[in-house]
C-alpha cells in the first residue's frame, strides 16, 4: 500500500466516522494549490468551507504566527494579553463594531451570541424568564452543538441527539412575511445566514434582508447575522450584509478570520447585546489568547491590504459567468455571490459526489453539498487564468 492508502486505512480503522471526506490526502498548501501526499497538485476550490480566504499558508501570517508562537501562546483571560487590545482595535476600526467578545470556533460565537441575546431579552428587552424565542431559518447551518442542532431541520444533523434545546421558532428562508408573522413579546431575537453556505448558496430574493432589517428594529428584535462563512471577503464584501445596505446588530465571525491557521471567532455587536454579560458569565480558556489575536490581526490585514475583497468580486463575477456558459443539460441551476459559488445538477444526473471525484482526477477539489449541489470557494486571492483553469475542467467534468 502507499502511503496515503495506509493512511487512509489507519484513519477508518481508528477515527470516528463522522465524516465522508474525498479520498485525498493533503500534505502541502501554498495560495490556491495544495498538493497531495503523492505530490500531484490541485486547485483548492473549497478553501476549508471559506477558512482559507487568504490562500494556504499566506507568509505573512506565518510570520505572525510563529513570532507570536515563540513569544507568548496563551495567558487565559485570568490576566491580560498585549495583542487582544489591538484585535478589538482593528476589528471595531474595520466593522463599526462597539464591542467585541473572541471566541475560537464558529459554533461557540454562535452560542455565544445566543446566550448574549436571551439575557439581553430578559434584562433589557422585558421578557418573562425563560420565554425567550429566537428565529431561526430552515435548513440553516450554524454549527454543530446541542443548542444549534436543536433548531436544525436537517435529520442527519438533529436526529438521535434530543432532548433538544428549547426557545426557537423556524421559519422559511427568504421569506419576509413569515418572518413578520413568527414575531411576537417574546422574541428576542433572529439568526440568520446572509446566504445559507452549506444548504447550498442559497442567495434570499433581493429586499429580503432589508425587510427583515426594518421587522427587527420596528419590535426590538436583534438581528443576529451569522457570517462566518460568508464574511470576510468570501462574497465580495467584507460582510455580505453590506450587499443590502444593512447592518446587523450582532455579527459573527469565524473561519477566514484567522486564514486557515488557527480557530478564532468573534462576536461583534453594539454595547446593549454583549454588554449584559458580566464577569464570570461567559468565557473560554483560548479565547482571545494572545496567538490567536496576533494570527487574527494578520490575517485581517492581508485579506484588506491585498485586494482581496475586490479580487472576490471581480472574480466571483468572472467565475459566475464562466459557469453560466457551460451547456450542459445535466445542470439544473448556476448561482453564487463573489467567490461563493455552487452548480445545482438535475437529480438524473445521479448525485454530485461523483463529479467532485471526476473533477478531482482533473486537479480541481471542490465538495457536494445536499446530494445535487457542487459548491465552488476558492481562496480569493484565485487569479483570472487560474478560473480559467477551473472553467475549462469543470466543462469538461459536466458536458
Ligand atoms: C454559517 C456557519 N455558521 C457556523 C459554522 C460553524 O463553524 P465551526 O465549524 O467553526 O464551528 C459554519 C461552518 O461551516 C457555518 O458555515
Amino acid at each position: 500500500m502507499n502511503t496515503s492508502s495506509n493512511l487512509i486505512a489507519t484513519e477508518q480503522r481508528l477515527g470516528a466516522n463522522n465524516y465522508k471526506p474525498l479520498d485525498v490526502v493533503l500534505t502541502r498548501g501554498e495560495g490556491v494549490h495544495v498538493w497531495d501526499t503523492d505530490g500531484k497538485r490541485y486547485l483548492d476550490c473549497l478553501s476549508a468551507y471559506s477558512a482559507v480566504n487568504q490562500g494556504h499558508c499566506h507568509p505573512k501570517i506565518l510570520a505572525a504566527m510563529v513570532e507570536q508562537a515563540g513569544r507568548l501562546t496563551l495567558t487565559s483571560r485570568a490576566f491580560r494579553n498585549d495583542q487582544l487590545a489591538y484585535l478589538y482595535e482593528e476589528l471595531a476600526a474595520l466593522t463599526g463594531s462597539h464591542k467585541i467578545l473572541p471566541m475560537n470556533s464558529g459554533a461557540e460565537a454562535v452560542e455565544t451570541a445566543i446566550k448574549a441575546v436571551r439575557k439581553w431579552g430578559y434584562e433589557v428587552k422585558g421578557v418573562p424568564e425563560g420565554q425567550a424565542e429566537i428565529i431561526v431559518c430552515a435548513n440553516n447551518f450554524h454549527g454543530r452543538t446541542l443548542s444549534i442542532i436543536s433548531f436544525s431541520t436537517d435529520p442527519d444533523a438533529r436526529t438521535g441527539f434530543g432532548p433538544y434545546t428549547p426557545g426557537f421558532r423556524v421559519i422559511p428562508f427568504g421569506d419576509a412575511e413569515a418572518f413578520a408573522a413568527a414575531i411576537n413579546a417574546n422574541t428576542v431575537a433572529a439568526l440568520i445566514e446572509p446566504i445559507q453556505g452549506e444548504a447550498g448558496v442559497i442567495i434570499p430574493p433581493a429586499g429580503y434582508f432589508t425587510r427583515v432589517r426594518e421587522l427587527c428594529t420596528a419590535n426590538n428584535v436583534t438581528l443576529i447575522l451569522d457570517e462566518i462563512q460568508t464574511g470576510l471577503g468570501r462574497t465580495g464584501k467584507l460582510l455580505a450584509e453590506e450587499h443590502e445596505g444593512i447592518e446587523a446588530d450582532v455579527t459573527l465571525i469565524g473561519k477566514a478570520l484567522s486564514g486557515g491557521f488557527y480557530p478564532v471567532s468573534a462576536v461583534l455587536s453594539n454595547s446593549e447585546v454583549l454588554g449584559v454579560l458580566k464577569p464570570g458569565q461567559h468565557g473560554s480558556t483560548f479565547g482571545g489568547n494572545p496567538l490567536a489575536c496576533a494570527v487574527a490581526r494578520a490575517a485581517l490585514k492581508v485579506l484588506t491590504e491585498e485586494g482581496m475583497i475586490e479580487n472576490a468580486e471581480t472574480m466571483g463575477d468572472y467565475f459566475l459567468d464562466g459557469l453560466r456558459s457551460i451547456r450542459s443539460n445535466i445542470v439544473k441551476d448556476v448561482r453564487g455571490r463573489g467567490l461563493m459559488l455552487a452548480v445545482e445538477l438535475e437529480p438524473e444526473a445521479g448525485g454530485a459526489r461523483q463529479y467532485c471525484y471526476a473533477l478531482k482526477d482533473r486537479g480541481l477539489l471542490a465538495k457536494d453539498t445536499h446530494d445535487h449541489t457542487i459548491r465552488f470557494a476558492p481562496p480569493l486571492v484565485i487569479t483570472r487564468e487560474q478560473v480559467d483553469w477551473a472553467i475549462s475542467q469543470i466543462e469538461r467534468t459536466i458536458t
